[in-house]
Parts: structure tokens; C-alpha cells; sequence
């Protein structure tokens, strides 16, 4: 366990992939990033500036580069998670699924609403109705984070902590 590989955690917006990856982080004694922080940090800036300068591409091409830099052979392991849309980008997929241990954090439709349902940096949701955007995101990503991942955690009925020891299992 102390010298698992770096673990990489995907799934929808709500999935808890960040209080999950934390929880993880201090279980293993590990850093812990979020690739959505790391993008901020770099740019200067929020996920709503950066989708409103430089639209939904602009925002993949630095979550690809942001991808690239973290998962370089010569960092040392870390606990990692990654924005919802991660996996659209086929480059991404390619570059997870040389990962040993990518955990896909599973959360219905109806979970994911109820965890964003108060949070507005989320440009994805502002568009519309969540609820059928959420729904339209799982029906095509839901395939693709299952085809990225080594492992698979429902996180509906969990409480986080069952959820990141369900993960420790894993690895
Ligand atoms: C997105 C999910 C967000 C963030 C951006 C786009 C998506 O991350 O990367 O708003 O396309 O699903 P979280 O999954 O951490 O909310």
C-alpha cells in the first residue's frame, strides 16, 4: 500500500471526488491534488473566468496539459482528482488508461444533483436545466469513465469515509 502508484480519481461532478481525494490523501499520507485547483493556479484565475474567456476548449487544452504535467514518470505518487470531463478528450482517455490505479467514483444522477445543487462554479450548470444537463453528461462520460478505470466505487448509500476505506481495499 505505502508504494501504490499514484491514484487517480474520475467520475461526474458530485461524484466527491475532492472530499474523497482528501480523505484518501491523509489515509496514505499523501499529497493531494485537484486538477481543477492546479488549472486556477496556473492560469490565474477561476474555472467560470477561464470558460467565459476561452470557452469549454480553452479550458480542455489546460486540463490536458494539467493532466500531462501531473502524471509525468518522474513524480513521486500522489492522490489525484480530476474534473467531470476529464474523459472527453480521447488523448486523456488514452493517457489514464496507461495508469495502474484509476478509481471511478460512481454517482447516480439524482446523488450528483443533490451535491452541486448549492455550488455556482460550475459553468456546465448554468446552462439550462442541471438536471437534464447531468443527465445528458452521464449517458455519454458514464461508458468512458468505465472504460478509463481499474476500479469502480458506488457512492450513492456511502458515507465518504466507507467510500475512501472501499478505495484503500482496492489498492
Ligand atoms: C466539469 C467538471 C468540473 C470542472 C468544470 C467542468 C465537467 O469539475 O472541471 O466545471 O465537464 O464535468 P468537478 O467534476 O470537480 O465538478
Amino acid at each position: 500500500m505505502i508504494n501504490a502508484p499514484t491514484i487517480i480519481l474520475v467520475g461526474p461532478m458530485g461524484a466527491g471526488k475532492t472530499t474523497i481525494g482528501r480523505l484518501l490523501s491523509q489515509q496514505l499520507g499523501r499529497e493531494f491534488f485537484d486538477s481543477d485547483r492546479v488549472i486556477e493556479e496556473n492560469a490565474g484565475a477561476d474555472i467560470p473566468w477561464i470558460f467565459e474567456k476561452e470557452g469549454e476548449d480553452g479550458f480542455r487544452k489546460r486540463e490536458t496539459q494539467t493532466l500531462r504535467t501531473m502524471l509525468e514518470e518522474d513524480q513521486a505518487p500522489v492522490v489525484l482528482a480530476t474534473g467531470g470531463g476529464i474523459v472527453m478528450r480521447e488523448e486523456n482517455r488514452e493517457l489514464l488508461k496507461t495508469q495502474p490505479l484509476v478509481v471511478y467514483l460512481f454517482a447516480s444522477v439524482n446523488q450528483q444533483l443533490q451535491r452541486t445543487s448549492k455550488s455556482n462554479h460550475r459553468p456546465l450548470l448554468k446552462q439550462g436545466n442541471p438536471k437534464e444537463t447531468l443527465k445528458r453528461l452521464f449517458a455519454i462520460r458514464d461508458p468512458l469513465y468505465r472504460d478509463v478505470a481499474s476500479v469502480i466505487v458506488e457512492t450513492d448509500s456511502r458515507h465518504p469515509k466507507s467510500v475512501s476505506n472501499k478505495v484503500m481495499e482496492a489498492i
